[in-house]
């Protein structure tokens, strides 16, 4: 286990090993909030990372020992696609299996930002007021972005707002997603790093401790989890 201020770092072993160990986790988050709050409430991210543990998360074992009816779905970002354009990460979630899971249809929130984003993502906000997420899934891209936090984007330093309608100049486009405000508030943030692709930047940030977006998940209170792959880590 490596530490930071603002972060623990666990390295379960190969792909497989650590997909593994990631869907372990949310099982067992999910079962102890349901024990104790009786519902759980979770918020996906896209990406292959996420994909991955979505597909094993809603199989045969594991799948068998998730209360499904008491799991609530959020998303931390969503692109501006309708949610049956394959860019959707909402479909991608329900195409990955939750969609076959007995969650029930009004505790399933997708993020509508294929129009009026910013009004959607006030929408959104509202939502989520009363509510804290117990665990929020989090990936890393190559470029050090986290949810739809990009590089030197606007959402960067809007702290006073949950869900915003972010510009990404990087992809000509808008994206919902959650800022560090609503990030931080969860009970727990969890990030998946897996694969050598992402070997540079995680030495960069856990070692050099570079700023990107990525970097700042987590606080002194609220650490961050990051779950990497012996190939993340080299
Ligand atoms: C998105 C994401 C994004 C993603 C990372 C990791 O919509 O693109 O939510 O933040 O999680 O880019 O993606 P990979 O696992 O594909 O590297």
């Amino acid at each position: 286990m490596l530490e930071g201020d603002t972060w623990t770092a666990v390295v379960p072993g190969g792909f497989e090993e650590t997909i593994d160990f990631c869907v372990q986790h949310f099982a067992c988050s999910c079962q102890q909030a349901v024990k104790e709050r009786g519902a759980f409430y979770v918020a996906l991210s896209g990406g292959s990372t996420p994909k991955a543990i979505f597909q094993k998360l809603t199989s045969p074992p594991i799948a068998n020992l998730i209360p499904w009816n008491h799991v609530h779905l959020f998303w931390s970002d969503e692109r501006s696609v309708p949610p049956t354009d394959p860019e959707s990460n909402f479909r991608m979630a329900m195409d990955a299996g939750f969609s076959k899971m007995a969650i029930p249809a009004n505790q399933i929130h997708r993020m509508k930002a294929e129009s009026d984003i910013e009004a959607h993502a006030k929408e959104y906000e509202l939502l989520l007021r009363d509510i804290r997420l117990d665990l929020v899934m989090l990936g890393m891209g190559e470029d050090g972005h986290t949810a739809s936090l990009f590089p030197n984007t606007e959402a960067l330093d809007m702290l006073d707002q949950a869900v915003v309608a972010n510009y990404v100049p990087q992809k000509k486009t808008y994206r919902m997603t959650f800022t560090f405000k609503q990030i931080h508030a969860a009970r727990q943030v969890v990030l998946y790093v897996l694969g050598a692709s992402k070997k540079q930047k995680v030495s960069e940030i856990l070692h050099s401790h570079a700023m990107y977006p990525v970097s700042l998940v987590g606080t002194r209170e609220n650490k961050s989890l990051w779950i990497l792959d012996q190939d993340a880590i080299g």
